[in-house]
């Protein structure tokens, strides 16, 4: 017997008001069909004043609570993914925990940017598959809006806020690929590449938070490189092949990034879950946001072989394989 981490439920939120490209090129040199063009973008989430981003994390966590069909009290740990956290410290987590009513267990931040919510489920994982907790909550929130430098063109329109979360359980599996659960998980980091992505600002740097600075595409050519071959690691670490999967779950910064993914893994478009053109790059909660979409929607079902993928800031990068 093996013992896994099955996904038990799921949720998300987005905050109210939708920003479209054209509202944006009211404010600064840029255009609707630009940026559909080079990214896919129609529109993102904006949280409102005053809204962090744990307050996004609880409205995600209620909801995936309430579909595992679970309280508070049963879980035994939150790990949240964020770049975008309320405070310097305390965690987020410790924030979403208090504002839960829970009481028990542990709760902390994971800090790998947009590959946010695969680093914090492989932690999830592994606690998991020790024994040291039976239910967790994986939650991948952000408000990128706080850290755009909105006269920068080049990022300001790249980047959504939003929550998704996901309730990882233990369950004994056979050790097969057959089985229901997380069936592998690869991460990586390059600490090479900090200057192609980073925030220009932090407490023991500047003493403020800074602005996202970008070299976009010396980011896209690592991310194209790197995304289909951590796939293909992943799935061999499974047992599986790139024929199998059924959904594609990828980190959504660009259209153009997830397809030709897509197309190295020698899959159809028709497998990719795709929230880009309506989220935008909501850094680490774009996984747990899309996935939620398909899963509610109907498309992701029982048995569905389902593959995570991310890349970002560190750079980081990582896939999980998922038998749903
Ligand atoms: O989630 C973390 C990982 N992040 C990513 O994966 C992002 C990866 N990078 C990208 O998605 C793309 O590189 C971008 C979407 C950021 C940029 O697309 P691109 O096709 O690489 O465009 P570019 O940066 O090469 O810019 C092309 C032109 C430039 O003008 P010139 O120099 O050719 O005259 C830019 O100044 O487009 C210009 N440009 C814009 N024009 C209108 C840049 N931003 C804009 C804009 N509106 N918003």
């Amino acid at each position: 017997m093996v013992r896994r981490s099955i996904v038990a439920g799921c949720g998300s939120y987005l905050p109210e008001r939708i920003v479209t490209n054209d509202e944006l090129a009211k404010k600064i040199d840029t255009s609707h069909d630009w940026i559909v063009q080079r990214t896919g973008i129609h529109s993102r989430h904006i949280a409102a004043d005053g809204q962090k981003t744990s307050d996004l994390a609880l409205a995600a966590s209620q909801d995936a609570l309430q579909d595992a069909g679970i309280g508070a009290e049963d879980i035994d740990m939150i790990v949240l993914a964020t770049a975008t956290p309320d405070e310097t410290f305390p965690s987020t987590a410790t924030t979403v925990q208090a504002a839960l009513g829970m009481t028990r267990g542990a709760a902390f931040d994971v800090q790998a940017v947009c590959s946010g919510f695969v680093y914090a489920t492989n932690v999830a994982d592994n606690f998991i598959r020790l024994g040291q907790a039976d239910n967790v909550l994986v939650i991948g929130a952000e408000t990128f809006s706080r850290i755009l430098d909105w006269n920068d063109r080049t990022t300001c329109v790249l980047f959504g806020d939003g929550a998704g979360a996901v309730v990882l359980q233990g369950q004994d599996g056979d050790g097969s690929s057959t089985d229901r659960g997380i069936l592998s998980n690869c991460l990586h980091s390059d600490g090479q590449h900090h200057d192609l992505l980073y925030v220009d600002g932090g407490p023991s740097s500047t003493q403020s938070v800074g602005f996202l600075r970008m070299e976009g595409p010396e980011v896209f050519k690592h991310a194209v490189r790197n995304l289909a071959s951590v796939c293909s690691e992943a799935l061999d670490a499974a047992g599986l092949a790139a024929d199998d999967i059924n959904w594609l779950v990828p980190h959504q910064a660009n259209q153009r990034i997830i397809s030709t993914t897509a197309r190295k893994l020698k899959m159809s478009e028709d497998k990719i879950v795709m929230t880009v053109d309506h989220h935008a790059n909501t850094s680490a909660a774009s996984i747990p946001l899309a996935l939620t979409e398909a899963v509610r929607d109907g498309r992701v079902t029982a048995g569905d072989v389902v593959v995570l993928e991310a890349m970002g800031g560190g750079f980081t990068w990582g896939a999980s394989v998922i038998r749903w």
